[in-house]
């Protein structure tokens, strides 16, 4: 079973699309194993977008990242993670499908809604810069056979 790092973005927060985009993981069979409301500061959002370090939009992901609460989850699930990015849509609005969360919420791309780890290494690191291992909730879906 495969976890991944999900994060409404400071945007989607302030539009009230948590519990929509949290519906949409629901809805696909996946289970929340953490969730809570983060205002991340400086250091932790340099940590999280580390791999951008130096790219043009840099500075600007960092404020954005950084300008408002974000709600930061943990969700498990066979292949999440290139499932739920499927989810998620693409990164730039004008190629997100409609249907996607991107797609049909997002008009603007910096403010894309939603984070989602590219990779098991990156899910690992970056759970562990907004989660204490005590926070992650070990429990079964009695659904989980149907899923
Ligand atoms: P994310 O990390 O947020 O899940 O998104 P992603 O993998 O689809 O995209 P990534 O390449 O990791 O970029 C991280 C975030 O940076 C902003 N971005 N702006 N050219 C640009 O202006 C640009 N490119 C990326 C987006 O907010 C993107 O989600
Ligand atoms: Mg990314």
């Amino acid at each position: 079973m495969e976890r991944t790092f999900l994060m409404v973005k400071p945007d989607g927060v302030q539009r009230g699309l948590i519990g929509k985009i949290i519906a949409r993981l629901e809805d696909k069979g996946f289970k929340m194993v953490a969730g809570k409301l983060v205002q991340v500061s400086q250091e932790q959002a340099k940590r999280h977008y580390a791999e951008h370090e130096g790219k043009d939009f840099y500075d600007n992901l960092v404020n954005f990242i950084t300008s408002g609460p974000v709600f930061a989850m943990v969700w498990e699930g066979d292949d999440i993670i290139a499932l739920s990015r499927m989810l998620m849509g693409k990164t730039n609005v004008k190629e997100a499908q409609p249907g996607t969360i991107r797609g049909d919420y997002a008009s603007h791309t910096p403010h894309n809604l939603i984070h989602g780890s590219d990779s098991p290494e990156s899910s690992a690191r970056e759970i562990a810069n907004f989660f204490e291992a005590h926070e992650l909730v070990e429990y079964d879906k009695t659904i989980s056979p149907w899923t």
